[in-house]
């Protein structure tokens, strides 16, 4: 099989092993064997018996290469939306005061339940038509709006045929522990039962590569999460978590006694939950989407989380009630205009760490043996990833080779 071989592109690889920033390599040529890429470097150092395998060279004609983009937390299988809970907390009704008065996310259950599966995926195709458009190759996407078994099904199904449908990885997780339902209202213990039951049919039905649980005053106690991440243990089934978004609960230091794949939001993050984050090498996922739609004020320790070197990923968080957002480039700009995080720092958040932070150890950079998810922009700096506001520079994009 002849080999495709791409050239005049500026290659941001962001392989640590280069020393440039973003590992870039400046008038790269790129191989692309079959599903994987066979090559990248300098152009100039193609080694002959190589080249001489590849078809004709195709001229990128000066585009930036990068990896496929990566979004590891969203929720964005859901049915109906929450405007008119937007402009109740504009008008000074606090998100957690509308979770506390029966809406958030018991109102979007209560549309997810009742929707059947095409229309859940009629209105969920959309977000994630937008999330590729923008050159996402990748997507994690959680259940946690149906919270009963046939409803995460339903949602889980969902996710994983639409990734089939639009030719993207769809990483499905179980947030079945992700809001009390009212069939158990004032039995969090009984719901964590069932919960706790609904895992391995779901899991035996191949529905689920990693579990998350929504820890929080409004959401999970340190205790209910751990049985949770019991059951997933017991089934070998690696663990994430929504970790101090509006409090400092302690979920960081519990999820990393589990191993984390990543711990998410962490606004209100202290140094001890850094600490075992770093210890058990969980990546942090930050959600600028919903710091910034919630309108918080207390930065995530980005600090304490570079001087700990733990990885740090971006998501868009997609849902809709803390981040109705489908922009993953729009999360990188945020990120580095609201937290002074670097565009270098933001385009690894949606690479590398991103797919760390879901286990995959086959993306998220530009080298030999890695699989040739690829997107060509049609900038000449990866740094204008994060500069420009809503702006869509994709020019194509690869998925295994493939022009997706
Ligand atoms: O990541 N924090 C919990 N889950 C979502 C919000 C879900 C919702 O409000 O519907 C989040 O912010
Ligand atoms: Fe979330």
């Amino acid at each position: 099989m002849t080999l495709q071989l791409w050239t005049g592109c500026v290659a941001a690889t962001l392989n640590p092993a280069l020393p440039q920033p973003y590992g870039l390599i400046e008038d790269a040529a790129l191989v692309v064997d079959g599903p994987l890429i066979g090559w990248v470097g300098v152009r100039s150092e193609l080694p002959a018996a190589l080249a001489a395998r590849c078809g004709p060279a195709q001229d990128a004609g000066g585009a930036l290469v990068t990896p496929g983009l990566i979004d590891p937390h969203t929720h964005l299988v859901y049915a109906g939306d929450r405007a008119r809970e937007f402009e109740m907390r504009l008008g000074g009704v606090s998100y957690e005061e509308i979770a506390r008065q029966g809406g958030g996310i018991a109102s979007t259950v209560r549309q997810t339940r009742a929707a059947s599966p095409e229309a859940l995926r009629a209105q969920s195709r959309p977000r994630l038509q937008a999330l590729c458009a923008e050159g996402v190759t990748t997507v994690e996407i959680k259940s946690g709006y149906g919270l009963d078994l046939e409803s995460e099904r339903k949602m889980l199904q969902a996710a994983r045929q639409l990734g089939q449908e639009l030719g993207v990885t769809v990483r499905t997780t179980f947030l079945g522990a992700h809001a009390l339902p009212p069939e158990f209202a004032g039995r969090p213990d009984a719901y964590i039962d069932a919960v706790v039951a609904m895992l391995p049919v779901l899991h035996r039905e191949g529905l689920v590569d990693a579990v998350d649980v929504f820890c929080e005053r409004i959401g999970f106690s340190l205790d209910q999460t751990r049985r949770v991440f019991e059951a997933a243990r017991a089934l070998g089934l690696p663990v994430k978590l929504h970790a101090e978004q509006l409090s400092d609960s302690g979920g960081a230091r519990l999820a990393a006694d589990f191993g984390a794949l990543s711990c998410d939001h962490l606004e209100y993050l202290s140094p001890q939950g850094v600490q075992a984050m770093a210890d058990a090498g969980s990546v942090a996922v930050l959600l600028p989407g919903a710091f910034y739609f919630l309108r918080e004020t207390r930065l995530p320790p980005l600090d304490g989380l570079r001087q700990r070197g733990v990885p740090m990923a971006l998501a868009t968080d997609c849902n809709p009630g803390s981040s109705p957002c489908t922009s993953l480039l729009l999360m990188m700009n945020m990120a580095c205009t609201l937290w002074r995080m670097t565009p270098e720092e933001a385009l690894a958040g949606v690479t590398r760490h991103a797919a760390r932070a879901l286990g995959l150890a086959d993306r998220g950079l530009l080298a030999a043996g890695m699989r040739a998810d690829l997107v060509f922009w049609q900038l000449d700096h990866p740094a204008q990833l994060s500069y420009a506001m809503g702006a869509n520079p994709r020019l194509r994009t690869l998925i295994e080779g493939r022009v997706a």
